[in-house]
């Protein structure tokens, strides 16, 4: 790698040790959604440490942190940057490197040309998405710049404790018009890449360090609630009931065998399922379950959810009960752009790094990127392809590796002779 500007590995490691450390629980996992105590104090940890290193943070309206070097952009700050960034939020009992790799890796790699005085043909900045994870909405801070909302939109938002967003939010110190104002136009980032885990086990498999993400699914999802009637847990007959949660069992039962339908590649996910009142001795007067349905192609996921919604009114009807199906707006598949790709394999092989194509079957906000700009993204080896889990783990080569090839590719995208602003850097 001599020659060739390169991270400082063990800052970056340190970096993805003390932010693993907010929200840190007992199971040896990590919990961290949006807008909880551990997320905002690993977002003013992340602020503190990029104010000290000479950088500028900026919060946009919904709550995107926006990384910035003002020495660096001193005569192009007009021009459309380079972004790159992941999110720092985490899926209850999650990992360390699932968004964290990519959030510190941006930074670490804006460090680097900050200290170095690279000169750049545009601004390169490192972004940190908020609550990629769902806890509100899926992607929310990518949705919020690349499609929007309007403020009503945001006030139905729930988090998974029940909480709503709009409080949350300005608890926070959030507006909820200031969100709903945060959208990009087409052309205002000149490109975009973001580094993340694999969260599968090709790469590990095949013995490959870097995947050159070609696409990301088409996500989509809602809750189905079930409407029965609350009944006497012991003196209603099992034949004159209407249980909402044996209606909800019934449904996440046929999923299984009724998604291939809409191709090998469907997978459907019910790991949310609330029921209520609540009380074991009173049969169940409502049941809702979340559903997450995923396949690489828009209008194989679109068929997944009318499926989805046929298999839940089947149900209903055979039950006699209500039925009630509230789907988001479904997120299209997301094509990567060649030329994100090529700089990324440049990159990669100019530090001796292998590479292949690999698909997306997690969601990333590089797919709401990539409806406003070429987008990219990096993929690193997950050892035995665990993720969303307390076991994630990407082994500390492939960390360096990975930020390593991220840099190189900001330097193609935003210098015009990427050439000329490599050197050595220790
Ligand atoms: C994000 O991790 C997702 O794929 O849901
Ligand atoms: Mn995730
Ligand atoms: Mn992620």
């Amino acid at each position: 790698m001599s020659g060739l500007l390169s991270v400082d590995a063990d800052r970056l490691l340190a970096d993805l040790t003390t932010l693993g450390g907010f929200g840190r629980n007992g199971a040896g996992g990590v919990d961290r959604a949006s807008f909880s105590a551990a997320d905002l104090a690993a977002r003013a940890w992340l602020t503190a440490s990029c104010v000290k290193a000479g950088l500028r943070v900026e919060v946009d309206g919904i709550g995107n942190l926006v990384v910035s070097s003002p020495s660096l952009e001193e005569g192009i700050a007009d021009r459309a940057p380079v972004w790159t960034g992941s999110h720092i939020d985490a899926v209850p009992n999650g990992g360390m490197y699932d968004g964290p790799l990519g959030s510190l890796a941006a930074i670490e790699c804006l460090r680097r040309l900050h200290e170095e005085h690279v000169a750049l043909e545009r601004p390169v900045r490192a972004i940190v998405y908020v609550d990629e994870e769902g806890n509100y909405a899926h992607l929310l801070g990518s949705s919020a710049l690349t499609r929007g909302f309007v403020a009503d939109e945001l006030q139905e938002l729930r988090g998974r404790d029940g909480d709503r967003f709009a409080d949350t939010f300005a608890a926070a110190g959030g507006d909820l018009q200031a969100a709903a104002a945060v959208r990009l136009t087409p052309g205002s980032v000149h490109a975009s890449v973001e580094l993340h885990i694999e969260q599968g086990p090709v790469l590990e498999r095949e013995g490959v360090d870097v995947g050159v993400v070609s696409g990301i699914v088409s996500i989509g999802g809602g809750t189905v609630r079930f409407m029965g009637r609350a009944d006497h847990a012991g003196t209603t007959p099992m034949d004159a009931r209407k249980d909402a949660v044996l209606a909800a069992a019934d449904f996440i039962t046929r999923l299984p065998a009724l998604v291939p339908r809409a191709g090998a590649a469907s997978v459907v996910t019910t790991g949310i399922v609330r029921a209520r009142p609540g009380g074991s001795n009173v049969v169940a007067e409502e049941a809702e379950v979340v559903v997450d349905f995923r396949h690489p192609a828009t209008e194989k996921a679109r068929q997944l959810e009318e499926l989805i919604s046929a298999a839940a009114l089947d149900v209903a009807r055979e039950r006699e009960l209500q039925v009630n199906l509230d789907w988001e707006p479904l997120v299209p598949a997301a094509p990567m752009h060649q030329t994100v790709r090529n700089a990324i394999r440049e990159s990669a092989a100019a530090l001796g790094c292998s590479t292949r194509d690999i698909p997306s079957g997690a969601g990333h906000d590089s797919q709401n990127l990539a409806t406003i700009a070429p987008t990219g993204m990096i993929f690193v080896p997950s050892v035995d392809g665990r993720s969303h889990s307390p076991s994630e783990l990407t082994r500390d080569r492939d960390v360096v590796h990975g930020a390593d090839v991220l840099l190189g590719t900001l330097l193609r995208l935003a210098a015009a002779q990427p050439a000329a602003a490599t050197q050595d850097s220790h």
